[in-house]
């Protein structure tokens, strides 16, 4: 049985599998905090008549993504890698534009959310349907294929609003 002397936590993975899943994962770890950014900027900022609900889901989105953002940068570590954890990391490599808060109307921000959602689950099932390293390593796949389902949940829900 190969077990590379348990090297690292994940069982039959080389270092170059490791580190290239590192780089997916990096970069979607990236999106995600520009997503959690702009969640918690409209969080803040949503004006209007639907105020209050409005304020309350994208409290509860924020928090989520937060939770999908931990999960993440976690499965980067059980790799034996290092997450992106600074700023300046963040912002190199995410590819989500952010947008002032404070100009757009509540419809605006949830259609920017939403196109955010859309863009991170074309980014995880490219990458998994594409990188055979996924079709090897059935934890970070499944792990990935839980992520996308709570992003098309949550992608439910902003288009709910916006029917
Ligand atoms: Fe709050």
């Amino acid at each position: 049985m190969n077990n590379n002397n348990f090297k690292r936590p994940i069982a039959n993975i080389d270092d170059a599998t490791a580190e290239q899943i590192t780089e997916v994962l990096n970069n979607l770890l990236a999106n995600e905090y520009a997503l959690f950014t702009k969640t918690l900027n409209y969080h803040w900022n949503v004006t209007g008549p639907r105020f209050h609900s409005l304020h309350k889901f994208l409290g509860e989105q924020y928090h989520e993504l937060l939770e999908m953002m931990d999960g993440l940068a976690e499965r980067v570590r059980v790799l034996g890698e290092v997450p992106h954890s600074t700023l300046k990391k963040m912002t190199k490599e995410m590819d989500i534009n952010e947008v002032t808060g404070n100009s757009l109307s509540s419809s605006e921000m949830l259609s920017d959310l939403f196109n955010s959602h859309m863009m991170i689950q074309s980014y995880i099932k490219t990458s998994i349907t594409t990188d055979k390293n996924f079709e090897k390593q059935p934890g970070i796949e499944d792990f990935l294929v839980g992520l996308l389902n709570k992003h098309e949940m949550m992608s439910w829900m902003l288009k709910s609003h916006l029917d």
